[in-house]
């Protein structure tokens, strides 16, 4: 459960320390982690905004997501802690092996921070995080995409450098309604030039 400290809707956020605020990568979970973090997820989906899902799906089914994104080679799961509670995350995507024309791209997907927990730079110390990951394996270019309504979302990686590049008109429907899908990318290392010179 997190701390009372953190539940505290509508209050000015606190200052955090570098040693209160912490990014792990998970290859593994223990059940009191999987706790905070699927309690993280369903409070960020009630929010509206949270990895495609609208509403809940339910405890039972966000335990085998998570454990099942633990399983899956292509994606890495890094958690965003406060005072060693996770309070959020975001997942690091790599191209399918048969994707060889896109081998220099990775995806940042899923991220979010619960609500109780906001205001504090975790999102953007977790997005630096994934970057960080995706540089070390060679990738070159790093994509993501966000629902226009996320507006908290579209300022945080506008002001990390990562560009706006085009705008998908029918990307996902909330409560009956279609609403439009903002696709950004940033280049992570130079790119080699059309004609292969440095
Ligand atoms: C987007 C989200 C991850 C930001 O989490 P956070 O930990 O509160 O963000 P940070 O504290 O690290 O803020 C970093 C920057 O994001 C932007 N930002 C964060 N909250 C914002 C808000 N309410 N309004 C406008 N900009 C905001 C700002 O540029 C901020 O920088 P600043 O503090 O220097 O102004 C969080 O609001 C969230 O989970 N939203 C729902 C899910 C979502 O949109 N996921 C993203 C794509 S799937």
């Amino acid at each position: 459960m997190p701390s009372p400290e953190l539940t505290g809707y509508g209050t000015p956020p606190a200052p955090i320390s570098g040693d209160r605020a912490v990014v792990d990568r998970l290859t593994e979970i223990s059940d009191e982690d999987l706790n905070a973090l699927c309690e993280a997820a369903d409070a960020a989906i009630i929010d509206g905004g949270g990895f495609g899902w609208v509403t809940p799906p339910g405890r039972l089914a966000m335990e085998s997501y998570f454990r099942g994104v633990l399983l899956v080679p292509e994606r890495e799961l890094f958690v965003c802690r406060l005072d060693g509670v996770i309070v959020g995350s975001a997942q690091l995507v790599r191209p399918p092996r048969n994707n060889e024309a896109q081998a220099f791209a990775a995806t940042l997907m899923h991220a979010f921070v619960a609500p109780y927990a906001r205001s504090h730079g975790l999102a953007r110390m977790l997005t630096r995080r994934v970057e960080e990951s995706a540089r070390a394996q060679g990738y070159q270019v790093l994509n993501l995409d966000v629902r226009e309504t996320q507006s908290a979302a579209i300022r945080l990686y506008e002001s990390l450098g990562y560009e706006c590049w085009g705008i998908h008109p029918a990307y996902a429907r909330v409560a009956g309604a279609t609403i439009r899908g903002f696709h950004f990318y940033k280049l992570l290392k130079p790119l080699p030039r059309r004609d292969g010179r440095r």
